[in-house]
């Protein structure tokens, strides 16, 4: 039986498990991101980060250099946390409920994965003997990206007696910080001032605006009680002299009753909306209107969502509902609205300050092609409409040609301060180029090449023609860069990095000629001045991109130096040193053979015609010996590559680590945010590693296999328009047309044609 997609978890009142909570049970839809926080705070001592964030909504803050050599960067943007509108403090005849005062008589978190909500149920016992029943249920509308609402419902088991909620809107709130973490912002001052803090009827309205980027967030927040007409309850807004907004909202509980409040908060920023003081009212008088109807809304989108994208995994329960928390959690950070991306932690967290990397487009896409064609196009635009930065920062860095996409952003400017495992990372061109041209194979969607695609393949392509030269025999080479393990920076020709520079540059040419009959082709060429000698430098490059080979272990090395190292003897390093970033100098690092994650085997499963089978074999054997996976961006790329070279138990192990981290926080992180590059690259584990799907220039080909460890699995998917269905069992496996008039796919490379409705079968 299918797992009924709801996890229900018995929480302790534990630090720990408080701030892991926070992450897996916080909401989000694209564009809010609420921490799940507990709605009456914690008391000191308590670690807590207490957020809510709004996707692309940012302040820029200085990043001084401790030596200002030329063009480094010296501003960066932060995610800001915008407002606390979550907290609502519940009194049981005067007791204030806290859950470390009185008893907890039983405790659970819930994340309906159907309904699109999470849920507290709570059996509380005051000091002074009354007993409630407590359930709040909260979520960020998938339907109104402004909306995130609150229900709060309290019963009085054993008592009558009066109840009084305080219902807080706070807009002076502040980031979470960690000096001692290279992962979170090291200081936190306060990025907002609050511009106005007012109550207009039964509504609180608070206005703050960044110091520097100027960006101006409304957030506005209203109750309504329903079914209480017999609670005697009053209700009154007030603003505190230091501007923060309290509802009080009174009631008279009587013995088996209960009392319900539901809060709504709606918020706009600047960046989208002119006003958004005026936009936010009108959008939380809407939602106000029928709350049914926004829950029925955002079933329905979920529903849509889990027939399009479903997946079962059968002898396997753990890692049925850890690809299933995956999923949802990818779907709920992808950006729905303009201007942004899809953050390494989502909206979940303020771990990498919002910032997107090439997580976005080489690890969680994939995921969207095959799901969600139109969220894939939003994560796509967002490079397109930030070319122009791109082109800047190649100029920054002296290209003279080009575009060089940041290392990691918000708004489009390079944000990394640390240039060797920053900037240097030459391979989020690659990234995204690969991204484009993927996005092309799986839906044919040619108007995104002519529209956007194409225009960003020839200026990435343009930036690999300005870096590299010619030499060693005529080969092209590119030096002083950083490949994707940042154990090991600043070197000659990372294996990766060329290939998929040669990839990049292969295909801006080829589409450019595919399409050179389209008005916009014929435009581009023109407005960028594209000759057909540049395209040729292109091409010869491409195919003569230098890609290093080492006859002693007969593999491909990660770049020119790197086997000329001393191997770092990972059984031998002390477990607590693990991550090795938090406890080795980087340059330390840099002089061994210790690889923080998959780098040149991710090149061979993306780019296999650089290697032959037995290179690509030795050289898993030999990566997987140094890596520590450090990153959660390794384990799901060595199940990928050992899926294709036959070793099932290496890719079922892998596979594991990968789907299960954050929901059992493997890295011991996850409460700073989920790890969304890792839940798409566990995605791709199963789809493409298990599940043998491969889309390339040829179609697609469907080569599956079963590890012995599962009893099945299946999944749906789209290609080209259509929606197929792929079973996997240990008699058969099944390829259904569910959506769709015609498909072709490939399996052990014998042609197969399906019509809508129908199945194919093969005996595994
Ligand atoms: C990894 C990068 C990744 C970043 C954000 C780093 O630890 O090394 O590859 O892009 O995290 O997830």
């Amino acid at each position: 039986m299918h797992n009924n997609r709801i996890i229900i978890r018995k929480e302790k009142y534990d630090n720990s498990e408080l701030r892991l909570n926070e992450t897996l049970f916080s909401n989000a839809n694209g564009y809010i991101g609420v921490r799940g926080t507990l709605e009456e705070g914690v008391p000191s001592g308590y670690s807590t980060m207490r957020g809510m964030y709004l996707g692309g909504v940012y302040e820029i803050i200085p990043m001084k250099q401790a030596e200002s050599l030329c063009n480094l960067v010296e501003k960066k943007q932060t995610m800001l946390n915008v407002a606390d509108t979550q907290t609502i403090e519940l009194y049981v005849c005067g007791e204030r409920f806290e859950m470390g005062q009185g008893e907890l008589l039983s405790n659970e978190r819930i994340l309906d994965m159907n309904g699109g909500f999470t849920a507290r149920k709570i059996r509380w016992r005051s000091p002074g003997g009354r007993t409630v029943g407590i359930y709040i249920k909260r979520m960020a509308s998938l339907d109104r990206p402004q909306i995130f609402v609150q229900e709060y419902t309290v019963k009085a088991e054993d008592f009558d007696g009066e109840m009084a909620f305080d219902s807080w809107h706070v807009a002076d709130v502040r980031n979470y910080s960690d000096p001692d973490d290279p992962r979170l912002a090291a200081e936190s001052p306060s990025y907002l001032t609050v511009l106005r803090a007012e109550v207009k009827g039964d509504t609180s309205l608070c206005v703050s605006k960044t110091g520097v980027s100027g960006v101006v967030i409304a957030s506005a927040v209203s109750h309504v009680f329903p079914g209480s007409d017999s609670n005697g309850i009053s209700a009154g807004y007030t603003v505190n002299e230091d501007k923060r907004c309290v509802c009080r909202i009174e009631a008279e509980l009587t013995q088996g009753n209960e009392f319900k409040v539901i809060k709504y908060s709606a918020f706009s920023d600047s960046i989208r909306n002119e006003d958004p003081a005026s936009d936010v009212i009108t959008v939380l008088d809407e939602a106000k209107k029928n709350t049914e109807a926004l829950y029925k809304k955002q079933r329905d989108i979920l529903s849509a969502f889990w027939k399009r994208a479903g997946m079962e995994i059968k002898g396997d329960d753990d890692l049925d509902m850890a690809m299933t928390f995956n999923m949802y959690q990818l779907f709920c950070s992808a950006p729905k609205v303009q201007g942004s991306s899809i953050a390494a932690k989502g909206l979940t967290g303020e771990g990498y300050e919002g910032h997107y990397f090439w997580d976005a487009e080489m690890y969680t896409l994939p995921f969207f092609i095959l799901t969600d064609k139109k969220l894939a196009r939003n994560i796509l635009s967002f490079r397109y409409e930030t070319l122009d930065k791109a082109r800047e920062n190649a100029a920054l860095l002296g290209h003279k040609k080009g575009a060089l996409y940041p290392w990691r952003t918000i708004t489009g400017e390079e944000c990394s301060g640390y240039f060797p495992s920053g900037s240097a990372a030459y391979h989020i061109n690659g990234a995204v180029s690969y991204a484009v041209v993927s996005y092309y194979l799986a839906t044919g969607d040619s108007d995104y090449i002519v529209d956007e695609g194409e225009e960003i393949l020839i200026e990435t392509a343009r930036l690999w023609l300005d870096t590299g030269n010619y030499n060693r025999d005529g080969k092209f080479v590119i030096n002083e860069v950083t490949g994707p393990d940042e154990y090991t920076c600043m070197v000659d020709n990372n294996f990766y990095t060329n290939c998929a520079a040669a990839y990049g540059m292969k295909w801006a040419v080829r589409l450019m000629h595919m399409f050179e009959r389209r008005e916009k082709i014929a435009e581009l060429k023109e407005r960028l001045n594209i000759t057909e000698d540049e395209l040729a430098e292109m091409i010869r490059a491409s195919e003569n991109m230098y890609l290093p080979y080492d006859e002693r272990f007969g593999i491909s090395p990660q770049d020119d130096s790197f086997l000329e190292k001393p191997v770092w003897d990972i059984a031998a390093t002390p477990k607590s040193d693990f991550p090795l970033l938090l406890h080795y100098h980087p340059l330390h690092l840099y002089r061994y053979q210790v690889c923080k994650q998959a780098d040149t085997v991710l090149a061979h499963f993306l780019f296999p015609g650089n290697a032959d089978r037995e290179t690509m074999e030795k050289s898993f054997r030999y990566y997987e010996k140094i890596t520590t996976h450090d990153s959660s961006l390794s384990t799901c790329v060595f199940s990928m590559q050992a899926s294709r070279l036959g070793l099932h138990d290496e890719a079922v192990r892998y596979f594991g680590d990968s789907a299960k981290l954050d929901l059992l926080n493997l890295h011991g992180n996850s409460t700073d945010g989920v790890h969304t590059a890792n839940m798409g690259g566990a995605y791709m584990a199963l789809v493409y590693g298990f599940g043998g799907i491969r889309i390339d220039e040829k179609g697609l080909s469907i080569d599956p296999f079963l590890p012995d460890k599962l009893a099945g699995y299946s999944f749906r998917f789209g290609y080209h328009g259509c929606l197929l269905c792929l079973g996997v069992d240990r008699e058969e496996m099944k390829v259904e047309l569910t959506e769709g008039d015609i498909i072709e796919f490939s399996h052990l490379g014998v042609l197969h044609r399906l019509r809508g409705g129908e199945q194919w079968t093969a005996k595994l």
